[in-house]
């Protein structure tokens, strides 16, 4: 079928069968079809829609795209967690160190900050000389060593999806659940899993921010890693204020540091609390725990033994990088960076965070990026150490910029302090864990 035709007729409604996903999906992969055309199906699937089954089927076409990970010769369980990205979403440097210390196998392939959210890769690139380009093989060592690998998208992972993403990105169709299911499922599936934890936002910091829509992708993301023959279960977290007390990249290692040595304080429970829950879901569906409850005994040990610590010093020395970090986190803050003061504009309750406006402030100023190829400062960001539902005082601190100068500082403090909204009573408390799926 030549592609016009299979344009043709989802353009008129109808559903396309496996072997039209088949013949798009290898189009797409360099075999004849031209950008225009992918794009052209692409907007007439968000058009017309797709049914489960299209979802199901471009999954598995974009998964068979390049090769599913091995890792049958590593005698346990294997597991990851994958969040839909956040502002100060840091848990993946806490649950992998602490999953691997409870017995699971953990081949974590990440991403990078794009847009108002960070990235995994660019948080693990701050420490100095760590290597995310790991072969298939050293990754599997890696595992082999210390329990778990964290890596970016080799050119072996769903290839299909990373030339799709991009032209969705730029043709303003990446917000259609059936093809978001698609792109990170296909990326998870690649990694040899028998269970998988995801961690879908919502709030002013996600991705999806309304409630309804984050759990309605949940449940799709939960069916397919089912129908795949996958244990799933997803957690529907708040995103509505940013997570811990440090976005921005060395300064969130900073904070997984602490947390894994024990040390955190009130400012970074969030942090530790969210990582504890989705460890616990791993651990549970994995069979190492009976009930989430046991799960959260198992990792309080990981932690407070220090095992968790040692397999992330082993994990970072296997992957290049300087683990001393592990003994003296303030390394992690870089010489020279200026800490300059947010203030409130009035006295009051913190009563809603603009989460996705804190994103980009960081970005602004060279912490994150705007198009794919830009680079990353990692030692700048904001400390937010005020809560929702926190009581201030008119011109005490909301947090810190940490930056090289202090014009940076002066270009994102109005935009903080308008993310800040101050109201005169305590607001509703939201649950941190807004649904299970
Ligand atoms: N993240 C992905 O990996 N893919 C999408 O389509 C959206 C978010």
């Amino acid at each position: 079928m030549r592609p016009q035709e299979i344009i043709a007729k989802k353009r008129d409604g109808k559903a396309l069968s496996d072997a039209d996903i088949g013949i798009f999906v290898d189009g797409l992969c360099g075999n004849g079809w031209a950008d225009y055309q992918i794009t052209a199906l692409v907007m007439a699937m968000i058009l017309q829609g797709l049914n489960r089954r299209e979802q199901y089927s471009i999954t598995k076409a974009m998964l068979h795209s390049g090769s599913i990970m091995d890792f049958s010769d590593i005698d346990a369980p294997k597991a990851d967690k994958h969040s839909t990205g956040g502002v100060g979403d840091k848990t993946s440097l806490i649950i992998a160190p602490v999953a691997a210390a409870c017995g699971i196998a953990v081949p974590m392939v990440s991403g990078r900050g794009l847009g108002h959210t960070g990235g995994t890769l660019d948080k693990l690139e701050s420490i100095p000389g760590y290597n995310v380009n790991l072969s298939l093989s050293r990754l599997k060592s890696v595992m082999k060593a210390c329990g778990f690998g964290l890596i970016g998208q080799t050119k072996q992972v769903a290839p299909a999806d990373k030339k799709l993403y991009a032209l969705r990105d730029a043709t303003a169709t990446v917000p259609y659940i059936p093809l978001i299911v698609a792109s990170i499922m296909s990326k998870k599936l690649a990694e040899g899993l028998d269970a998988l934890v995801l961690d879908v936002k919502t709030g002013s910091g996600a991705f999806i921010q309304k409630f309804s829509e984050s759990k309605k992708l949940a449940q799709e993301l939960c069916a397919t890693g089912r129908s795949f023959g996958v244990s799933t279960e997803a957690l529907v977290t708040d995103m509505s204020q940013p997570l811990g007390r440090f976005v921005g990249n060395s300064l969130e290692v900073y904070e997984c540091i602490k947390i894994l040595r024990g040390e955190s304080d009130g400012s970074m429970k969030l942090t530790r609390d969210l990582s504890t829950e989705l460890t616990a879901a791993m651990l549970v569906k994995c069979r190492i725990a009976k009930t989430v409850e046991k799960a959260k005994a198992k990792i309080e040990t990981a932690i407070s033994s220090g095992e968790a610590l040692e397999r992330f010093r082993k994990n970072i020395e296997l992957q290049d990088g300087d683990p001393s970090i592990c003994d003296s986190p303030d390394k992690l803050f870089a010489k020279g960076i200026k800490k300059v003061e947010v203030t409130a504009e009035r006295s009051g309750y913190i009563c809603a965070v603009d989460t996705f406006a804190v994103g980009i402030a960081v970005v602004t100023i060279g912490g994150g990026r705007v198009v794919a190829a830009d680079g990353v400062d990692h030692a700048v960001g904001f400390e937010c150490n005020v809560k929702v539902g926190d009581k201030v005082r008119k011109g005490a601190p909301l947090g810190y910029v940490h930056c090289r100068k202090i014009s940076q500082a002066n270009a994102i403090s109005e935009k903080l302090k308008l993310a800040y909204k101050i109201g005169d009573t305590t607001p509703k408390t939201t649950k941190l864990i807004r649904a299970a799926v």
